[in-house]
């Protein structure tokens, strides 16, 4: 692409307006041809800075299909696409807009108040804003009620593809319970999108669709599909970012009068924080993920860790996870991989098995930036205004050699552009 920043801008703007559908935006045309729930509310952000009222709609379109027990889908299939497997024939949810039955990390509540405080004139958006306030906090409920049962202070994701890490080391030993016999047979379409060499293994993908049968022969009822899932990872990004939005909805609330939302938000945050100190590990120097079936940390230095760093965790761990991230950077010659170099598994290519992937730097160097650790901050902000400068607006990047792999023309990574060239500290003279 280019060094020079209004072309910089020109050009994630063209690729935000390109995946744009009207109401909602695609995270790539070909590979990913519907609406995903946390590309979309990373990418309202971008969409932000060059017309607001769009970047609300990119929100209020994806509650829209929120499911009554509370649920947020991972996809919202609005317009029927043969491009992609699996689509509504498989998930088989009945909702009258077809989604997908699983959920997404939940940035939501920290996107609304981004474009909150962000917005001239609050009085003209505090309707939309109360309205998604409350939507969101259903949402949050609903993680506490039906991926906390025990009522731990950590939600459990139940597929991986709720992560949004796909492919990641940290489910390779848990995803051994989950079988495959019975898999119906099927063709995926990605591999003809993208380098089949940088997606996830025929083997994965015949679990990811093991547990979709599953829950789908459950009635996709979420009383009882975390009990029932061989598969339950408490992972600390998904956590981090989670407690993270609701500290943001108790600031937003308290600010939009909405006194009970805002308490019940803090109780959350409180608990959760404490919990999240059962997921540290001092020799990895960082959190880890937890297999909650088998109650054992799962060993593996993955980037899960050290997103947790968007909550607002403790301020010793936050100072680790910077050493770690520095540490990172002396095998790798892009921050942040997405797993450790040093690490047998590690692969620069593969998905989320070691690529770099601009939303999650994003996240990482907000975390640290409010602890005050600029030299790490700038560091990602530097590292990821590189890779696009050199390799456009990819899906992810090789740590290594910062190739661009997957999908290309890729919204969120636009989006992230966006965010950080406001983010780059200002050079003092
Ligand atoms: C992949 C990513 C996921 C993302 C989706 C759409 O499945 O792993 O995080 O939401 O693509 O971009």
């Amino acid at each position: 692409m280019t060094n020079n920043k209004d072309e910089t801008i020109a050009a994630a703007i063209a690729v935000l307006r390109q995946n744009d559908r009207g109401h909602y935006t695609v995270p790539t045309h070909g590979l990913y041809p519907f609406q995903w729930n946390w590309d979309s509310c990373l990418s309202a952000l971008g969409q932000s800075h060059y017309d607001e009222d769009r970047a609300w709609t990119e929100i209020e379109t994806l509650f829209e299909h929120q499911w009554e027990d509370g649920m947020v889908p991972h996809i919202v299939f609005h317009e029927p696409d043969d491009g992609y497997f699996p689509g509504p024939d498989v998930w088989q949810t009945h909702r009258p807009v077809p989604t997908s039955g699983i959920t997404q990390p939940a940035v939501a509540g920290f996107a609304i108040r981004r474009l909150y405080d962000r917005s001239p004139d609050k009085s003209k958006i505090a309707t939309r804003a109360t309205t998604l306030l409350s939507k969101v906090n259903r949402w949050h409920e609903w993680f506490y009620r039906c991926r906390d049962p025990k009522e731990t202070g950590l939600v459990a994701i139940i597929h991986p593809w709720e992560a949004g890490r796909d492919n990641s080391v940290d489910w390779d030993v848990a995803f051994e319970e989950v079988p495959t016999e019975g898999v119906m047979p099927f063709t995926r379409r990605d591999t003809t999108h993208a380098n089949p060499e940088h997606r996830p293994t025929q083997a994965q993908y015949e679990r990811y669709i093991w547990l979709i049968q599953h829950f789908r022969n459950l009635g996709w009822d979420n009383t009882q599909l975390h009990d029932a899932s061989p598969f339950q990872i408490v992972d600390p990004g998904f956590n981090g970012i989670l407690l993270r939005s609701c500290s943001d909805i108790a600031d937003l609330a308290a600010e939009l009068g909405e006194q009970s939302i805002s308490k019940s938000s803090a109780a959350i945050v409180e608990k959760g924080l404490d919990a999240m100190e059962s997921l540290w590990s001092d020799e990895f120097n960082q959190y880890l993920c937890m297999d909650r079936r088998r109650s054992e940390l799962i060993q593996s230095p993955s980037i899960a860790g050290l997103l947790a760093i968007f909550a607002y965790i403790r301020q010793d761990r936050g100072k680790c996870i910077a050493a770690r991230i520095s540490d990172l950077g002396t095998r790798a010659t892009y921050l942040v991989p997405s797993h450790d170099p040093a690490a047998p598994e590690f692969d620069g290519s593969r998905y989320w098995r070691g690529p770099v992937w601009l939303i999650v730097n994003y996240m990482i160097a907000d975390g640290l930036q409010r602890i005050k650790e600029h030299t790490t901050a700038d560091a990602i902000v530097r590292s990821s205004l590189e890779l696009i400068a050199h390799n456009g607006l990819a899906e992810y990047y090789d740590p290594h050699t910062g190739a661009g792999c997957g999908g290309a023309q890729f919204t969120w990574t636009a989006a992230m552009v966006l965010e950080f060239l406001q983010m780059q500290t200002p050079k003092t003279e």
